[in-house]
Protein backbone atom coordinates (compact mmCIF):
# COMPACT_ATOMS: atom_id res chain seq x y z
CA UNK A 1 0.00 0.00 0.00
CA UNK A 2 1.27 3.55 -0.97
CA UNK A 3 1.60 5.04 2.70
CA UNK A 4 3.76 7.80 0.85
CA UNK A 5 0.26 9.41 -0.94
CA UNK A 6 0.09 10.87 2.15
CA UNK A 7 -3.19 12.49 1.78
CA UNK A 8 -5.11 9.72 0.43
CA UNK A 9 -8.01 10.11 2.79
CA UNK A 10 -8.73 13.84 1.98
CA UNK A 11 -10.99 12.07 -1.12
CA UNK A 12 -11.72 9.00 -0.29
CA UNK A 13 -15.12 7.00 0.11
CA UNK A 14 -15.20 5.24 3.74
CA UNK A 15 -17.67 2.50 4.53
CA UNK A 16 -18.14 1.20 8.18
CA UNK A 17 -18.66 -2.23 9.13
CA UNK A 18 -19.38 -4.58 11.98
CA UNK A 19 -17.87 -7.79 11.75
CA UNK A 20 -20.55 -9.61 13.73
CA UNK A 21 -22.73 -8.39 10.96
CA UNK A 22 -21.17 -8.63 8.26
CA UNK A 23 -20.93 -12.29 7.21
CA UNK A 24 -20.56 -15.85 9.12
CA UNK A 25 -18.00 -18.10 7.42
CA UNK A 26 -18.41 -21.12 9.91
CA UNK A 27 -22.06 -21.28 10.50
CA UNK A 28 -22.26 -20.13 14.43
CA UNK A 29 -24.74 -17.52 13.55
CA UNK A 30 -21.90 -14.43 14.55
CA UNK A 31 -20.11 -12.50 11.99
CA UNK A 32 -16.59 -13.09 11.80
CA UNK A 33 -13.31 -11.68 10.05
CA UNK A 34 -12.58 -14.46 7.79
CA UNK A 35 -16.24 -13.78 6.75
CA UNK A 36 -15.06 -10.09 6.22
CA UNK A 37 -12.32 -11.15 4.30
CA UNK A 38 -14.85 -13.24 2.20
CA UNK A 39 -17.14 -10.06 1.26
CA UNK A 40 -13.91 -7.55 0.51
CA UNK A 41 -14.90 -8.05 -3.24
CA UNK A 42 -18.20 -6.60 -2.62
CA UNK A 43 -17.01 -3.34 -0.60
CA UNK A 44 -14.50 -2.85 -3.29
CA UNK A 45 -17.04 -3.03 -5.66
CA UNK A 46 -19.35 -0.54 -4.31
CA UNK A 47 -16.31 2.48 -4.83
CA UNK A 48 -14.87 1.96 -0.78
CA UNK A 49 -11.47 3.47 -0.04
CA UNK A 50 -11.13 2.79 3.62
CA UNK A 51 -12.90 0.56 5.78
CA UNK A 52 -13.80 1.23 9.43
CA UNK A 53 -14.11 -1.58 11.36
CA UNK A 54 -16.19 -0.87 15.15
CA UNK A 55 -14.33 -2.90 17.78
CA UNK A 56 -13.51 -6.41 16.96
CA UNK A 57 -11.61 -6.96 20.47
CA UNK A 58 -12.41 -9.21 23.31
CA UNK A 59 -15.13 -7.65 25.18
CA UNK A 60 -18.66 -8.93 26.91
CA UNK A 61 -20.53 -7.00 24.93
CA UNK A 62 -22.31 -4.86 26.89
CA UNK A 63 -21.49 -2.02 24.76
CA UNK A 64 -21.45 -4.20 21.48
CA UNK A 65 -17.52 -4.31 21.85
CA UNK A 66 -16.99 -0.25 23.16
CA UNK A 67 -16.58 -2.20 26.60
CA UNK A 68 -13.01 -3.74 25.77
CA UNK A 69 -11.55 -6.39 28.47
CA UNK A 70 -8.29 -7.07 26.26
CA UNK A 71 -7.05 -4.86 24.15
CA UNK A 72 -4.29 -6.98 23.27
CA UNK A 73 -6.53 -9.48 21.02
CA UNK A 74 -9.53 -10.62 18.88
CA UNK A 75 -13.08 -11.39 20.15
CA UNK A 76 -12.67 -15.04 20.17
CA UNK A 77 -16.24 -15.42 18.74
CA UNK A 78 -14.79 -13.26 15.57
CA UNK A 79 -11.69 -14.98 14.93
CA UNK A 80 -8.13 -14.87 15.65
CA UNK A 81 -4.87 -12.34 14.89
CA UNK A 82 -3.72 -14.11 12.36
CA UNK A 83 -7.26 -14.11 10.64
CA UNK A 84 -7.25 -10.38 11.47
CA UNK A 85 -3.64 -10.12 9.66
CA UNK A 86 -5.01 -11.78 6.83
CA UNK A 87 -7.93 -9.13 6.67
CA UNK A 88 -5.07 -6.63 6.17
CA UNK A 89 -3.31 -8.11 3.16
CA UNK A 90 -6.14 -8.75 1.61
CA UNK A 91 -7.88 -5.66 2.35
CA UNK A 92 -4.44 -3.73 1.00
CA UNK A 93 -4.15 -6.21 -2.29
CA UNK A 94 -7.45 -5.06 -3.40
CA UNK A 95 -6.04 -1.13 -3.13
CA UNK A 96 -8.42 -0.17 0.14
CA UNK A 97 -7.45 0.67 3.55
CA UNK A 98 -8.79 -0.29 6.75
CA UNK A 99 -8.97 1.07 9.69
CA UNK A 100 -9.91 -0.04 13.59
CA UNK A 101 -11.66 1.60 16.21
CA UNK A 102 -9.22 2.92 19.01
CA UNK A 103 -11.27 3.12 22.46
CA UNK A 104 -9.15 4.56 24.86
CA UNK A 105 -11.75 7.05 27.33
CA UNK A 106 -12.76 4.21 29.06
CA UNK A 107 -12.38 -0.46 29.43
CA UNK A 108 -15.14 -2.57 30.44
CA UNK A 109 -15.06 -3.51 33.68
CA UNK A 110 -13.79 -7.23 33.10
CA UNK A 111 -10.83 -5.17 31.69
CA UNK A 112 -8.08 -7.03 33.69
CA UNK A 113 -6.57 -3.79 34.38
CA UNK A 114 -9.72 -2.69 36.18
CA UNK A 115 -9.88 -5.82 38.30
CA UNK A 116 -6.81 -5.50 39.58
CA UNK A 117 -7.50 -1.66 40.30
CA UNK A 118 -10.42 -2.52 42.42
CA UNK A 119 -9.04 -5.73 44.06
CA UNK A 120 -5.75 -3.84 45.29
CA UNK A 121 -5.53 -0.17 46.13
CA UNK A 122 -1.71 -0.28 45.92
CA UNK A 123 -1.46 -2.17 42.26
CA UNK A 124 -0.40 0.20 40.05
CA UNK A 125 -3.49 -0.78 38.04
CA UNK A 126 -5.24 1.04 40.73
CA UNK A 127 -4.44 4.88 39.36
CA UNK A 128 -5.40 3.61 35.99
CA UNK A 129 -8.96 4.72 36.57
CA UNK A 130 -10.49 7.84 38.16
CA UNK A 131 -11.64 7.05 42.01
CA UNK A 132 -13.28 9.24 44.69
CA UNK A 133 -15.02 9.15 47.81
CA UNK A 134 -17.78 10.96 47.36
CA UNK A 135 -20.11 10.90 44.12
CA UNK A 136 -20.42 14.97 44.24
CA UNK A 137 -17.29 15.65 42.09
CA UNK A 138 -17.26 16.88 38.47
CA UNK A 139 -21.04 17.78 38.77
CA UNK A 140 -20.61 20.09 35.84
CA UNK A 141 -19.75 16.73 33.69
CA UNK A 142 -23.23 15.83 31.09
CA UNK A 143 -24.38 12.11 31.03
CA UNK A 144 -24.85 10.84 28.45
CA UNK A 145 -26.48 7.84 27.90
CA UNK A 146 -29.27 9.58 30.02
CA UNK A 147 -31.51 6.58 29.28
CA UNK A 148 -29.94 4.09 31.09
CA UNK A 149 -27.58 6.09 33.81
CA UNK A 150 -28.14 8.20 36.48
CA UNK A 151 -24.94 9.40 37.62
CA UNK A 152 -20.95 9.54 36.05
CA UNK A 153 -19.98 7.59 39.35
CA UNK A 154 -20.76 4.03 40.40
CA UNK A 155 -19.81 2.40 43.76
CA UNK A 156 -17.38 -0.16 43.80
CA UNK A 157 -18.04 -3.08 46.62
CA UNK A 158 -14.44 -4.46 45.95
CA UNK A 159 -12.57 -0.83 46.72
CA UNK A 160 -15.16 1.01 48.23
CA UNK A 161 -14.92 3.78 46.81
CA UNK A 162 -16.83 5.29 43.14
CA UNK A 163 -15.07 5.13 39.73
CA UNK A 164 -16.06 7.59 36.86
CA UNK A 165 -17.59 6.44 33.92
CA UNK A 166 -19.05 8.79 31.22
CA UNK A 167 -21.17 5.84 29.24
CA UNK A 168 -22.53 2.52 31.20
CA UNK A 169 -21.22 1.74 34.94
CA UNK A 170 -20.05 -1.62 33.35
CA UNK A 171 -17.15 1.21 31.46
CA UNK A 172 -15.00 2.74 33.74
CA UNK A 173 -12.85 5.54 32.23
CA UNK A 174 -9.24 5.46 32.54
CA UNK A 175 -7.19 8.40 34.34
CA UNK A 176 -5.29 9.99 31.68
CA UNK A 177 -3.53 12.18 34.34
CA UNK A 178 -1.54 8.85 35.03
CA UNK A 179 1.18 9.15 32.07
CA UNK A 180 1.21 5.05 32.82
CA UNK A 181 -2.63 5.02 31.23
CA UNK A 182 -0.78 7.65 28.40
CA UNK A 183 2.03 4.71 27.88
CA UNK A 184 -0.35 2.04 27.86
CA UNK A 185 -2.18 3.34 24.85
CA UNK A 186 0.33 4.59 23.02
CA UNK A 187 1.55 0.96 23.26
CA UNK A 188 -1.87 -0.33 22.28
CA UNK A 189 -1.64 1.73 18.98
CA UNK A 190 1.45 -0.02 17.95
CA UNK A 191 0.29 -3.01 18.47
CA UNK A 192 -2.36 -2.76 15.94
CA UNK A 193 -0.23 0.31 13.60
CA UNK A 194 1.98 -2.86 13.45
CA UNK A 195 -0.11 -5.45 11.97
CA UNK A 196 -0.77 -3.05 9.20
CA UNK A 197 -3.70 -1.14 9.79
CA UNK A 198 -3.99 2.58 8.27
CA UNK A 199 -5.47 4.24 11.32
CA UNK A 200 -8.16 4.27 13.67
CA UNK A 201 -11.17 6.28 14.62
CA UNK A 202 -10.91 7.16 17.90
CA UNK A 203 -13.81 6.94 20.01
CA UNK A 204 -15.61 9.15 22.39
CA UNK A 205 -12.11 11.73 22.65
CA UNK A 206 -13.77 14.78 23.80
CA UNK A 207 -13.97 12.89 27.55
CA UNK A 208 -9.97 11.80 28.50
CA UNK A 209 -9.82 14.65 31.07
CA UNK A 210 -11.56 15.85 34.37
CA UNK A 211 -11.04 18.80 35.92
CA UNK A 212 -13.54 20.11 38.57
CA UNK A 213 -15.49 23.11 37.61
CA UNK A 214 -15.84 22.40 34.18
CA UNK A 215 -17.84 20.23 31.48
CA UNK A 216 -15.07 17.91 31.35
CA UNK A 217 -15.29 18.08 27.93
CA UNK A 218 -12.42 19.10 25.28
CA UNK A 219 -10.51 20.56 27.98
CA UNK A 220 -6.83 21.52 26.93
CA UNK A 221 -5.25 18.85 28.56
CA UNK A 222 -7.12 16.42 26.40
CA UNK A 223 -6.26 18.25 23.14
CA UNK A 224 -2.65 18.12 24.82
CA UNK A 225 -2.72 14.27 24.81
CA UNK A 226 -4.20 13.70 21.55
CA UNK A 227 -1.51 15.79 19.86
CA UNK A 228 1.04 13.45 21.25
CA UNK A 229 -0.82 10.19 19.55
CA UNK A 230 -0.81 12.28 16.10
CA UNK A 231 2.74 12.84 17.08
CA UNK A 232 3.28 8.89 17.18
CA UNK A 233 1.43 8.21 14.04
CA UNK A 234 3.52 11.21 12.04
CA UNK A 235 7.17 9.89 13.56
CA UNK A 236 6.54 6.25 13.67
CA UNK A 237 3.39 5.23 10.62
CA UNK A 238 3.76 7.97 8.33
CA UNK A 239 0.55 7.98 6.13
CA UNK A 240 -1.77 6.37 8.71
CA UNK A 241 -4.39 8.46 9.86
CA UNK A 242 -6.69 9.17 13.35
CA UNK A 243 -10.16 10.12 13.14
CA UNK A 244 -11.92 11.78 15.94
CA UNK A 245 -15.52 10.68 17.10
CA UNK A 246 -16.09 13.97 19.31
CA UNK A 247 -20.13 14.94 19.27
CA UNK A 248 -19.57 18.43 19.80
CA UNK A 249 -20.66 22.20 18.40
CA UNK A 250 -19.01 23.55 15.45
CA UNK A 251 -16.42 25.39 16.97
CA UNK A 252 -15.37 23.01 19.75
CA UNK A 253 -15.26 20.31 17.40
CA UNK A 254 -12.91 22.01 14.99
CA UNK A 255 -10.53 22.22 18.04
CA UNK A 256 -9.87 18.57 17.26
CA UNK A 257 -8.16 19.16 13.78
CA UNK A 258 -6.27 22.02 15.69
CA UNK A 259 -3.21 23.53 13.56
CA UNK A 260 -3.26 20.72 11.52
CA UNK A 261 -1.38 18.15 14.03
CA UNK A 262 -3.98 16.94 15.68
CA UNK A 263 -6.67 14.67 13.92
CA UNK A 264 -6.68 14.02 10.00
CA UNK A 265 -10.52 14.28 10.22
CA UNK A 266 -13.22 14.29 12.37
CA UNK A 267 -16.75 13.31 11.98
CA UNK A 268 -18.90 16.40 11.10
CA UNK A 269 -21.16 16.01 13.58
CA UNK A 270 -23.37 18.99 13.53
CA UNK A 271 -23.85 18.72 9.32
CA UNK A 272 -25.74 15.68 9.72
CA UNK A 273 -28.93 16.34 11.88
CA UNK A 274 -29.55 19.62 10.14
CA UNK A 275 -29.79 17.48 6.49
CA UNK A 276 -32.57 15.53 7.78
CA UNK A 277 -34.10 18.48 9.36
CA UNK A 278 -33.72 20.33 5.50
CA UNK A 279 -35.36 17.55 3.88
CA UNK A 280 -38.28 17.82 6.39
CA UNK A 281 -39.10 21.33 6.46
CA UNK A 282 -38.28 21.56 2.67
CA UNK A 283 -35.66 24.30 3.32
CA UNK A 284 -31.98 23.94 2.80
CA UNK A 285 -31.36 26.92 4.96
CA UNK A 286 -30.16 24.47 8.29
CA UNK A 287 -27.84 22.90 5.32
CA UNK A 288 -26.41 26.16 4.83
CA UNK A 289 -26.49 27.99 8.25
CA UNK A 290 -24.44 25.42 9.49
CA UNK A 291 -21.95 24.63 6.41
CA UNK A 292 -21.47 28.78 7.04
CA UNK A 293 -20.95 28.50 10.95
CA UNK A 294 -18.29 25.63 10.00
CA UNK A 295 -14.83 27.21 10.54
CA UNK A 296 -11.85 26.54 8.33
CA UNK A 297 -10.26 23.61 8.35
CA UNK A 298 -6.25 23.23 7.76
CA UNK A 299 -5.09 22.25 4.40
CA UNK A 300 -4.31 18.53 5.55
CA UNK A 301 -7.43 17.84 7.29
CA UNK A 302 -10.94 16.81 6.21
CA UNK A 303 -14.23 16.44 7.62
CA UNK A 304 -15.89 12.89 7.92
CA UNK A 305 -19.32 13.51 6.62
CA UNK A 306 -22.02 10.91 7.18
CA UNK A 307 -25.87 10.22 7.40
CA UNK A 308 -25.95 7.40 9.91
CA UNK A 309 -23.95 5.27 11.48
CA UNK A 310 -23.75 2.31 14.14
CA UNK A 311 -25.01 4.44 16.78
CA UNK A 312 -28.78 5.98 17.34
CA UNK A 313 -28.78 9.01 15.30
CA UNK A 314 -27.99 11.70 17.86
CA UNK A 315 -29.83 14.65 18.57
CA UNK A 316 -27.38 16.03 21.02
CA UNK A 317 -25.85 18.92 18.86
CA UNK A 318 -29.08 20.33 17.86
CA UNK A 319 -31.45 23.02 19.61
CA UNK A 320 -34.10 21.96 22.22
CA UNK A 321 -36.64 22.66 19.76
CA UNK A 322 -35.44 20.77 16.63
CA UNK A 323 -34.77 18.12 18.81
CA UNK A 324 -38.37 18.22 19.18
CA UNK A 325 -39.25 18.56 16.03
CA UNK A 326 -37.15 15.80 14.74
CA UNK A 327 -38.41 13.67 17.14
CA UNK A 328 -41.58 14.16 16.25
CA UNK A 329 -40.92 13.66 12.50
CA UNK A 330 -38.77 11.09 12.88
CA UNK A 331 -39.73 8.89 15.30
CA UNK A 332 -42.96 9.16 16.10
CA UNK A 333 -42.83 5.87 17.83
CA UNK A 334 -41.56 6.39 21.57
CA UNK A 335 -39.73 3.09 21.15
CA UNK A 336 -37.85 4.84 17.69
CA UNK A 337 -36.34 7.20 20.49
CA UNK A 338 -32.99 7.02 22.43
CA UNK A 339 -31.38 8.97 24.85
CA UNK A 340 -30.78 12.28 22.76
CA UNK A 341 -31.31 10.08 19.31
CA UNK A 342 -33.41 8.19 17.35
CA UNK A 343 -32.71 4.24 16.70
CA UNK A 344 -33.15 4.09 13.10
CA UNK A 345 -31.52 3.30 9.84
CA UNK A 346 -31.68 5.75 6.67
CA UNK A 347 -34.18 3.85 4.82
CA UNK A 348 -36.91 3.45 7.55
CA UNK A 349 -36.30 7.19 8.23
CA UNK A 350 -37.09 8.06 4.82
CA UNK A 351 -40.32 5.36 4.67
CA UNK A 352 -38.75 3.15 2.59
CA UNK A 353 -38.73 5.70 -0.33
CA UNK A 354 -35.62 5.06 -2.53
CA UNK A 355 -35.65 8.88 -4.23
CA UNK A 356 -35.26 10.46 -0.59
CA UNK A 357 -32.85 7.98 0.34
CA UNK A 358 -30.66 8.68 -3.05
CA UNK A 359 -30.97 12.29 -2.66
CA UNK A 360 -29.71 12.71 1.05
CA UNK A 361 -26.69 10.05 -0.39
CA UNK A 362 -26.11 13.17 -3.22
CA UNK A 363 -26.46 16.34 -0.96
CA UNK A 364 -23.66 14.45 1.31
CA UNK A 365 -21.62 13.33 -1.34
CA UNK A 366 -21.70 17.28 -3.17
CA UNK A 367 -20.96 18.71 0.31
CA UNK A 368 -17.11 18.94 0.46
CA UNK A 369 -15.54 15.95 3.09
CA UNK A 370 -14.92 12.47 2.83
CA UNK A 371 -18.18 10.28 2.95
CA UNK A 372 -18.68 7.38 5.01
CA UNK A 373 -21.52 4.92 4.56
CA UNK A 374 -22.67 2.38 7.30
CA UNK A 375 -23.15 -0.98 6.25
CA UNK A 376 -26.38 -2.21 4.91
CA UNK A 377 -27.25 1.68 3.83
CA UNK A 378 -26.24 1.22 0.27
CA UNK A 379 -29.11 -1.02 -0.13
CA UNK A 380 -31.58 0.45 1.95
CA UNK A 381 -31.87 -1.80 4.97
CA UNK A 382 -34.14 -1.92 7.29
CA UNK A 383 -34.23 -1.78 11.21
CA UNK A 384 -36.05 -3.30 14.43
CA UNK A 385 -36.64 -1.11 16.88
CA UNK A 386 -37.83 -3.43 19.25
CA UNK A 387 -34.20 -5.22 19.46
CA UNK A 388 -32.44 -4.09 22.66
CA UNK A 389 -30.10 -0.51 22.97
CA UNK A 390 -28.71 0.29 19.74
CA UNK A 391 -29.26 -3.33 18.25
CA UNK A 392 -31.99 -2.89 16.12
CA UNK A 393 -29.64 -0.64 13.42
CA UNK A 394 -27.24 -3.48 14.07
CA UNK A 395 -28.83 -6.86 12.61
CA UNK A 396 -27.12 -8.96 9.98
CA UNK A 397 -26.23 -7.96 6.14
CA UNK A 398 -28.58 -9.02 3.73
CA UNK A 399 -26.53 -11.00 1.14
CA UNK A 400 -29.43 -12.48 -0.30
CA UNK A 401 -32.65 -13.81 0.03
CA UNK A 402 -32.06 -17.01 1.16
CA UNK A 403 -32.18 -18.09 4.58
CA UNK A 404 -30.78 -15.98 7.21
CA UNK A 405 -30.68 -13.75 4.22
CA UNK A 406 -27.22 -15.67 3.01
CA UNK A 407 -25.07 -14.37 5.85
CA UNK A 408 -24.86 -17.21 8.00
CA UNK A 409 -25.80 -21.24 7.65
CA UNK A 410 -26.57 -21.13 11.38
CA UNK A 411 -30.23 -22.50 12.82
CA UNK A 412 -31.86 -18.90 13.22
CA UNK A 413 -32.10 -19.65 17.34
CA UNK A 414 -28.44 -19.19 16.95
CA UNK A 415 -28.13 -16.04 15.12
CA UNK A 416 -26.49 -13.21 17.14
CA UNK A 417 -29.11 -11.02 16.38
CA UNK A 418 -32.38 -11.64 13.97
CA UNK A 419 -32.66 -10.82 10.17
CA UNK A 420 -34.69 -8.08 9.40
CA UNK A 421 -38.04 -9.82 8.01
CA UNK A 422 -40.75 -6.58 8.65
CA UNK A 423 -42.74 -6.55 5.34
CA UNK A 424 -41.22 -3.24 4.08
CA UNK A 425 -37.85 -3.79 4.29
CA UNK A 426 -37.31 -8.32 4.50
CA UNK A 427 -34.45 -9.80 3.43
CA UNK A 428 -36.20 -11.37 0.92
CA UNK A 429 -36.69 -8.31 -1.11
CA UNK A 430 -33.89 -6.13 -0.21
CA UNK A 431 -30.57 -7.83 -0.36
CA UNK A 432 -27.05 -7.27 -1.97
CA UNK A 433 -27.85 -10.29 -5.22
CA UNK A 434 -31.37 -9.08 -6.23
CA UNK A 435 -29.74 -5.08 -6.51
CA UNK A 436 -26.69 -6.40 -8.16
CA UNK A 437 -28.54 -7.44 -10.98
CA UNK A 438 -30.85 -4.45 -11.24
CA UNK A 439 -29.07 -0.93 -12.67
CA UNK A 440 -31.37 0.75 -11.26
CA UNK A 441 -31.25 -0.43 -7.77
CA UNK A 442 -30.25 1.98 -4.72
CA UNK A 443 -26.81 0.16 -4.63
CA UNK A 444 -26.08 0.20 -8.03
CA UNK A 445 -27.25 3.83 -8.04
CA UNK A 446 -25.06 4.84 -5.18
CA UNK A 447 -21.93 3.32 -6.91
CA UNK A 448 -22.60 5.09 -9.74
CA UNK A 449 -22.71 8.46 -7.51
CA UNK A 450 -19.02 7.08 -6.05
CA UNK A 451 -17.81 6.77 -9.14
CA UNK A 452 -18.36 10.41 -10.43
CA UNK A 453 -17.46 11.54 -7.30
CA UNK A 454 -13.88 9.97 -7.50
CA UNK A 455 -13.71 11.45 -11.11
CA UNK A 456 -14.66 14.80 -9.74
CA UNK A 457 -11.98 15.52 -6.82
CA UNK A 458 -13.77 19.01 -6.73
CA UNK A 459 -16.98 17.69 -4.83
CA UNK A 460 -14.70 16.36 -2.13
CA UNK A 461 -12.12 19.82 -1.90
CA UNK A 462 -13.11 22.27 -3.72
CA UNK A 463 -14.64 25.85 -3.24
CA UNK A 464 -18.15 25.43 -1.93
CA UNK A 465 -20.67 28.14 -3.10
CA UNK A 466 -24.66 28.31 -2.36
CA UNK A 467 -26.50 29.92 -4.62
CA UNK A 468 -29.70 31.06 -2.61
CA UNK A 469 -33.19 31.68 -3.84
CA UNK A 470 -35.49 33.04 -0.98
CA UNK A 471 -38.27 32.12 -3.62
CA UNK A 472 -36.92 28.72 -3.74
CA UNK A 473 -36.23 27.35 -0.37
CA UNK A 474 -36.49 23.84 -1.06
CA UNK A 475 -33.77 23.91 -4.12
CA UNK A 476 -30.12 23.53 -2.25
CA UNK A 477 -28.21 25.02 -4.87
CA UNK A 478 -24.41 23.97 -4.61
CA UNK A 479 -21.84 25.45 -6.89
CA UNK A 480 -18.44 23.65 -6.58
CA UNK A 481 -15.19 24.49 -7.84
CA UNK A 482 -11.42 24.20 -8.25
CA UNK A 483 -9.16 26.07 -10.84
CA UNK A 484 -10.20 23.92 -13.44
CA UNK A 485 -13.67 23.03 -13.11
CA UNK A 486 -17.37 23.66 -12.08
CA UNK A 487 -19.98 21.87 -11.38
CA UNK A 488 -23.73 22.76 -10.30
CA UNK A 489 -25.66 20.46 -7.62
CA UNK A 490 -28.97 20.91 -7.62
CA UNK A 491 -31.25 19.08 -5.14
CA UNK A 492 -35.22 19.54 -4.24
CA UNK A 493 -36.05 19.00 -0.47
CA UNK A 494 -39.76 18.84 -2.10
CA UNK A 495 -42.87 17.50 -3.20
CA UNK A 496 -42.90 19.98 -5.95
CA UNK A 497 -41.19 19.74 -8.96
CA UNK A 498 -38.45 22.71 -9.27
CA UNK A 499 -37.21 25.00 -12.48
CA UNK A 500 -34.22 26.19 -12.40
CA UNK A 501 -32.88 28.82 -14.65
CA UNK A 502 -28.96 28.49 -14.62
CA UNK A 503 -28.47 31.97 -17.18
CA UNK A 504 -26.85 34.00 -14.32
CA UNK A 505 -24.11 30.77 -13.75
CA UNK A 506 -23.33 30.25 -17.03
CA UNK A 507 -22.38 31.48 -20.76
CA UNK A 508 -25.32 31.70 -22.97
CA UNK A 509 -25.13 28.10 -25.10
CA UNK A 510 -22.07 26.51 -22.79
CA UNK A 511 -22.75 22.82 -23.00
CA UNK A 512 -23.46 21.01 -19.59
CA UNK A 513 -23.16 17.46 -18.95
CA UNK A 514 -25.36 15.66 -16.18
CA UNK A 515 -23.73 13.34 -14.65
CA UNK A 516 -25.76 10.63 -13.80
CA UNK A 517 -27.50 10.82 -17.37
CA UNK A 518 -24.36 11.21 -18.80
CA UNK A 519 -26.32 13.46 -21.63
CA UNK A 520 -25.16 16.65 -22.67
CA UNK A 521 -27.19 19.80 -23.20
CA UNK A 522 -27.42 23.41 -24.14
CA UNK A 523 -30.70 24.61 -22.61
CA UNK A 524 -29.76 27.17 -19.88
CA UNK A 525 -33.19 25.90 -17.56
CA UNK A 526 -33.59 22.18 -15.74
CA UNK A 527 -36.41 20.67 -14.21
CA UNK A 528 -35.90 18.86 -10.91
CA UNK A 529 -38.46 16.36 -10.20
CA UNK A 530 -39.70 15.81 -6.86
CA UNK A 531 -37.28 14.82 -4.40
CA UNK A 532 -34.82 14.18 -7.52
CA UNK A 533 -31.05 15.85 -7.83
CA UNK A 534 -28.73 17.03 -10.96
CA UNK A 535 -24.98 17.00 -11.13
CA UNK A 536 -24.25 19.52 -14.12
CA UNK A 537 -20.85 19.54 -15.08
CA UNK A 538 -19.55 22.92 -16.93
CA UNK A 539 -18.07 21.51 -20.61
C1 LIG B 1 -19.02 5.96 20.99
C2 LIG B 1 -19.52 4.79 20.19
C3 LIG B 1 -20.70 4.18 20.88
C4 LIG B 1 -20.30 3.76 22.26
C5 LIG B 1 -19.67 4.91 23.04
C6 LIG B 1 -19.00 4.44 24.29
O1 LIG B 1 -19.94 7.00 21.03
O2 LIG B 1 -19.83 5.20 18.88
O3 LIG B 1 -21.21 3.09 20.16
O4 LIG B 1 -21.42 3.28 22.96
O5 LIG B 1 -18.68 5.56 22.28
O6 LIG B 1 -17.83 3.75 23.97
CA1 LIG C 1 -18.89 -17.06 12.77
Amino acid sequence: MQKEQKSWYKNAVFYEVSTRAYYDSNGDGIGDIQGLTQKLDYIQHLGVDCIWLLPIFPSPLIDDGYDISDYYNIHPDLGTIDDFKELVRETHRRGMRIIADLVINHTSDQCAWFKEAQANPRSPYHDYYVWSNTDQRYKDARIIFVDSETSNWAWSEDAQKYYWHRFYACQPDLNFDNPAVREEMKAVMRFWLDMGIDGFRADAVPYLIEREGTTCENLPETHAFLKELRKLIDDEYPGCILLAEANQWPQDLRQYLADGDEFHMAFQFPLMPRIYKALAKGDCSPIIDIMKMTPQIPENCQWCTFLRNHDELTLEMVTEEDRQFLWNFYAPIPRMRQNLGIRRRLAPLMDGNCQKVLLLNAILFSLPGTPIIYYGDEIGMGDNIYLEDRDGVRTPMQWDSSRNAGFSSAVEEKMYLPVIKSEQFTYSRINVASQQQDPHSLFNTIRKMLAIRKQNPLMAGGAVEFIENAQVPALLFLKRCDEKNILFALHNLSEQAIPVDLRAHIRDGQPLLDLMNEKTFQGCTVTLPPYAFIWLKVL
